[in-house]
């Protein structure tokens, strides 16, 4: 079928089409089986806007960049988190940055913003490389003993450090297996409660309910202990939790108190980690894959680096190492799909979309539209070049999102990828174990299955 251009609108909105799903339940039996796959068939078959039911929910898949940037930019305050997605994080990090709204929200934004400047965020890249050559120790040992390691699990306790020493001044090295554990439970349900729309929280006494509640109490009680160890020496360290902490508001002089902490703290620690974590996993998947790129890459790192571990400084010269990042990003975006609210009736595309309906997002598909990324599925790092990218348009690629919403974490993550990287590609090379074939498993990010099993292989 061929799908409608999004240019020129006609005058009176259109009507989108749809995939037809089932009574009551909708489509929820197809993305239930295979989310990427229905996704995918959905934009191609039905254009830049396409219209079905989620269960009881009126909703669109909008994929055309057009379309993005009048959603999550020009008309932004028309679509809201009052969306079911994120009533379930709200259960897992109450109302932090990524939950929160309105004035709540902006107060929030203001405040954490200058954690994030580039000047802070270089002054990190000491710590990000030290905490890597930890895991390089780890890899070597691996090596000489012919043990696989988990990848995806080698990713996350790395970049978990990296945002409690970075971010919140706070070592959680010995508590990383509990916490990766704890976010493994609340990811896998947060996704599995979405897909059959529970919307009943978890207070039964069985087991699923429990181990959700052990889970959260989990993340509660490290926290609870981070807040707790600053309490008792309250200075300015320039970190983001100092920043909290510290932090008065304007007209009343009242400071958050430790639930609110708590909410920002368990936010910034999942938003932190698990993304970049799994970005980085597909990157490894990717450059065994392609053996052209993976040489390009070593290829640099020997003439900017020559052996030495990376710095601050070095991050602007690492531009193909960092065009691996981003192709990896287009191809595997940790945030593969989100939803939002429609406050009124709007056009979209030229697309009617009713008031109180949802618009559901994904970067996986829009950064394969062939439109914009001539063979898609190809690993190109090249596409990066600042010309190829100056030639599209901006919500042809937002693994970070765009507008007011954008991740605050964007830049922070892609310098600390570009370090990990880096550091770790300059002498190993992961290789995926006999038998194991690294598929997506759409969870709330967008992992590679099995933790990626794989022999560690010298440069
Ligand atoms: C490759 C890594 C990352 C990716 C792909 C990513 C992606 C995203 C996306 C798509 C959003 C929008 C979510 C939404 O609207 O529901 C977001 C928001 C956010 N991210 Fe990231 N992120 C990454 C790394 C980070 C890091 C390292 C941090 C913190 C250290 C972080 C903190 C946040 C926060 C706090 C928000 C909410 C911002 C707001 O609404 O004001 N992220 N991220």
């Amino acid at each position: 079928m061929d799908a409608p251009s999004p240019s020129s609108p006609p005058a009176a909105p259109r009507i989108a089409t749809g995939p037809r799903g089932l009574p009551l339940i909708g489509v929820l039996r197809d993305v239930r089986k295979d989310v990427l796959g229905w996704l995918m068939r959905t934009a191609t078959e039905h254009g830049p806007v396409a219209r079905y039911r989620f269960g009881p929910a009126r909703s669109y898949l909008v994929t055309h960049p057009e379309g993005l940037k009048h959603v999550l930019q020009d008309h932004v305050k028309n679509y809201t988190k009052d969306h079911f997605s994120y009533s379930l994080f709200r259960r897992v990090v109450g109302d932090g940055l990524i939950t929160s709204q309105g004035e709540t929200w902006l107060k929030q934004r203001r405040l954490a913003q200058p954690a994030f400047h580039r000047a802070r965020i270089s002054a990190m890249a000491e710590q990000m490389v030290r905490a890597t050559g930890d895991l390089a120790e780890h890899w070597s040992e691996a090596q000489r003993s012919g043990e696989p390691r988990h990848v995806v699990r080698d990713m996350m306790a790395l970049t978990l450090r990296i945002v409690g020493e970075a971010l919140l001044g706070t070592d959680v090295r010995a508590e990383v297996q509990a916490v990766s554990a704890a976010f493994n439970v609340l990811s896998e349900q947060t996704v599995e409660r979405f897909r059959s729309m529970r919307i009943i929280p978890p207070v039964l006494p069985t087991a699923y309910d429990r181990a959700f509640r052990r889970a959260n109490h989990t993340l509660r009680e490290v926290v609870a202990r981070v807040i707790a160890e600053r309490r008792q020496r309250l200075e300015d360290r320039g970190d983001l939790l100092s920043m909290f902490m510290l932090a008065r508001d304007e007209e009343t002089g009242e400071q958050m108190d430790d639930a609110h902490l708590e909410n920002e703290v368990l936010t910034m620690m999942l938003a932190g980690h698990e993304t970049t974590a799994t970005a980085l996993s597909w990157v490894w998947v990717l450059l065994e894959q392609n053996p052209g790129p993976e040489q390009a890459l070593h290829a640099e790192l020997a003439s900017v680096l020559g052996g030495r571990l990376p710095t601050a400084d070095d991050v602007p010269r690492l531009v193909y190492t960092r065009r691996v990042l981003d192709e990896a990003l287009r191809l595997y975006p940790p945030v593969y799909v989100l939803g939002r609210k429609v406050l009124e009736d709007d056009t979209v595309c030229g697309y009617q979309v009713l008031g109180g309906s949802s618009v559901d997002i994904s970067p996986y598909v829009t950064q394969r539209l062939p439109e914009f990324w001539p063979d898609p599925e190809r690993f190109d790092p090249d596409r990066f070049t600042p010309d190829k990218i100056a030639a599209r348009p901006k919500y042809a690629y937002f693994p970070f999102l765009g507008g007011p919403r954008q991740c605050i974490g964007n830049n922070f993550a892609l310098m600390e990828g570009t370090l990990i990287l880096a550091t770790l590609a300059q002498r190993y090379r992961p290789r995926m174990v006999a038998g194991y074939t690294p598929t997506p498993e759409p969870l709330v990010t967008l992992r590679p299955t099995g933790e990626l099993p794989a022999m560690i292989s010298p440069r």
